[in-house]
């Protein structure tokens, strides 16, 4: 086929990934991530994520050939995550996809780690209806964002005023007593327990939305959490945890699917994303679903594997910009931590 064949490199955090792509079509995702050295320290530690990518770059790299049964000579193009993200780490990814396209003679193409958190759908349900809403969800960022062109950018609508979706769930994990990074085992602790406190939804308040609409806040749940934990403690009685796990997640899923679903009716746009680490919550993608089937909206969630980082999403967003004819990135391509939607 004529569709671009793309490799994509993402280093923004701890997981070093490569994927390969022609057009929407999935080749390879290979991943692999350093989360296990940085759980003792309970957080991503920069610089040994950075050692870390160095390390696993060049065997992700071949991994990552040998599965998509390519050569790197075939590649028409390499993509590379030059933001947002730790500035160590983004360099590793940047330098590496610079001296491939350099060494192949490919045209090199940066890419917005939240962009490509939205593109990686392609690879999954085709083509990304244009307009939509997307909401990004992960350990780093909670944003509302309204797509017009992917490859032109996205619209910011609203973002978290404070922790990220992910970071809250990774917060309260450590207050109950659950591994690093707590997403997924306070997922598991929900599914057996029960909803039975009633956690505060932060910015729902009618004074508040007049200001803060599209926007989040889950330091105040966080807090919440934290108090209440505190107080069975001292009273001398055992932690729920399973209860105030899916406590917790509900508050924090019903807060993002309210408001997802308000920017998706507010902008007459009927098909909404849901994208990043977070989005691979189970409770999260029922209600979502449910919800937006109530109100006529679409929803698009990719598969958990593709919603947490790799590669691949990175050689989607790469593939489309090649497909949209846009201008390949300078060989000085900066790595731009604080990099804007
Ligand atoms: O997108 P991602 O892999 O990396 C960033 O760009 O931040 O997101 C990682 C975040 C972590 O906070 C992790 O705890 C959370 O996504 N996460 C989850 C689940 N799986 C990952 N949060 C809730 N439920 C999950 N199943
Ligand atoms: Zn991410």
């Amino acid at each position: 086929t004529d569709a671009p064949l793309v490799l994509g490199i993402e280093t923004s955090c701890d997981e070093t990934g490569v994927g390969i792509v022609r057009g929407t079509t999935l080749l390879a995702d290979e991943v692999a991530s350093s989360v296990e050295e940085h759980a003792r320290f309970g957080g991503v530690v920069p610089e040994v994520a950075s050692r870390a990518h160095l390390e696993a770059m060049v065997p992700t790299v071949e991994r990552a050939c040998a599965t998509a049964g390519v050569r790197l000579a075939d590649l028409d193009a390499v993509a590379v995550t030059s933001g947002p993200g730790l500035a160590g780490a983004l360099l590793v990814g940047v330098a590496s996809a610079k001296a491939l396209a350099l060494g192949l003679g490919k045209p090199l193409y940066g890419v917005n780690h939240l962009a490509a958190h939205v593109a990686v759908d392609q690879l999954e349900h085709g083509p990304l209806p244009e307009p939509c809403i997307a909401m990004l969800v992960s350990g780093g960022h909670s944003s509302l964002l309204r797509v017009t062109d992917l490859t032109a950018g996205v619209d910011p609508m609203g973002a978290t005023i404070d922790d990220a979706a992910g970071e809250a769930f990774d917060k309260v994990a450590r207050l109950l007593g659950l591994p690093f990074p707590g997403g997924p085992y306070v997922d598991r602790a929900a599914r057996e327990g029960t909803v039975t406190i009633d956690f505060p939804r932060g910015l729902t308040s009618r004074r508040d939305l007049e200001r803060h609409r599209f926007d989040f806040s889950f330091s105040g749940l966080k807090t919440a959490v934290a108090r209440w934990v505190e107080a069975k403690e001292r009273a001398g009685e055992p932690v729920p945890v399973a209860d105030v796990a899916a406590s917790f997640q509900e508050a924090v899923c019903d807060v993002l699917v309210r408001k997802a679903l308000d920017a998706a009716t507010a902008e007459g746009v009927e098909d909404l994303l849901v994208g990043g680490g977070v989005a691979a919550n189970s409770r999260l993608r029922a209600m979502i679903v449910e919800r937006a089937d109530r109100v006529g909206v679409r929803v698009r969630i990719p598969r958990p594997g593709l919603c947490t980082d790799n590669g691949a999403m990175v050689a989607a967003l790469g593939a489309e910009m090649v497909a949209r004819g846009r201008t390949p990135s300078a060989l000085d391509l900066p790595a731009d931590s604080s990099q804007p939607i």
